[in-house]
C-alpha cells in the first residue's frame, strides 16, 4: 500500500513510522510512506500557508490553494490513483477496526492533517472524499491522528505481521474485546496462570478463550455485544455467563 501524508510537519512522523512494525513493513515493500508539504506550493515570499478566518474570530485557517496542489500532485505522481483522499477532522466519522479494515483493502491513501484552527471548508467539500475522526477531543493537529490511521491500518495488511492471524484475534477484529493473555513463567508472585492454557487441550482452550472474549465484551463494553453475530455456541456461554450472577458482579472469573 502507498500512503501519502500532506502535512506541513513530515518530521514529526519520524518516530513512530521508524521503528518496529511499521518499519519493518516498509523495508519488506508492505507499505511505502510519502510527505508532501503544502509550503511547497506557496508562491509569496513568506511562503503563507494559512490566513485569518473570513468573518473575523481568534485563530489561523490553512488556505485551499497549497492543499489542492498538493494532492493534485500526489495524484498525478501515481496517476491512475485508485486511492481515497482523507482529511482528519475531529468532525469526521470516528474511526474504528471496521474503518481500518475498510481502508487496508485500498491500494493508496492520501491523509491530508490540518493545523491551527482546521482548514479552509472548501478541500472538505471538494477534495477530500471522507473525513475521519480518531475520538471526540481536539489535536493540535491531524499529524497524530494520521499516524494511528496508518498504524492500524498497516498491522491489517498481508505479511505485516509476524502471525496473520493474531490481527484476527485482536480486540474489535471480529466485534469483540481479545481474551486475557499470558506469557512464561506459569506463576509470578504468587500468581498462577489459569491452569486449562497449560493443560494442552486445544479444545479447551478454544471454549476458555471465546467464553473471556464475551464475559470481557459483556462487562467492558456491552454495546459491542448488539452488532456481533453470535453462534449457538455463543449464545450459550453468554447465557451461563449472565445467569451466574455473582461471578458477573464481582471480579472476573479466571
Ligand atoms: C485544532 S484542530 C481544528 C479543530 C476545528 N477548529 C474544529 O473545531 O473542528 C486542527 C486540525 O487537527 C486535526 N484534528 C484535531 N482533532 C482531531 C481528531 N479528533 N481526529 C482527527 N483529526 C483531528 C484536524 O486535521 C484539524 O484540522
Amino acid at each position: 500500500m502507498r500512503v501519502d501524508i500532506v502535512t506541513l510537519f513530515p518530521s514529526m512522523f519520524k518516530g513512530p513510522f521508524e521503528e518496529s512494525i511499521i518499519k519493518r513493513a516498509q523495508e519488506k515493500g508492505l507499505l511505502s510512506i510519502h510527505f508532501c508539504n503544502p509550503r511547497q506550493f506557496t508562491y509569496n515570499r513568506h511562503h503563507t500557508v494559512d490566513d485569518a478566518p473570513f468573518g473575523g474570530g481568534g485563530g489561523m485557517v490553512m488556505k485551499p490553494e497549497p492543499i489542492f496542489e498538493a494532492v493534485e500532485k500526489i495524484k498525478e505522481e501515481i496517476k491512475p490513483s485508485k486511492g481515497k483522499v482523507i482529511l482528519l477532522s475531529p468532525q469526521g466519522t470516528l474511526f474504528n477496526q471496521e474503518k481500518a479494515k475498510e481502508l487496508a483493502k485500498q491500494e493508496n491513501l492520501i491523509l491530508i492533517c490540518g493545523h491551527y484552527e482546521g482548514v479552509d471548508e472548501r478541500v472538505r467539500e471538494h477534495l477530500a472524499e471522507e473525513e475521519i475522526s480518531i475520538g471526540d477531543y481536539v489535536l493540535t493537529g491531524g499529524e497524530l491522528a494520521a499516524m494511528v490511521v496508518v498504524d492500524a491500518v498497516a498491522r491489517l495488511l498481508p505479511g505485516v505481521l509476524g502471525c496473520e492471524n493474531s490481527a484476527k484475534e485482536d480486540s474489535f477484529y471480529s466485534g469483540l474485546l481479545e481474551y486475557p493473555q499470558y506469557t512464561r513463567p506459569a506463576e509470578f508472585r504468587g500468581w498462577k496462570v489459569p491452569e486449562v492454557l497449560l493443560s494442552g487441550n486445544h479444545e479447551l482452550i478454544r471454549k476458555w478463550r471465546r467464553r473471556k472474549m464475551l464475559e470481557r465484551t459483556l462487562r467492558r463494553r456491552p454495546e459491542l455485544l448488539k452488532k456481533v453475530k453470535l453462534s449457538e455456541e455463543d449464545k450459550k456461554l453468554l447465557r451461563e455467563i449472565k445467569d451466574n450472577i455473582s461471578e458477573f458482579e464481582g471480579k472476573e472469573d479466571r
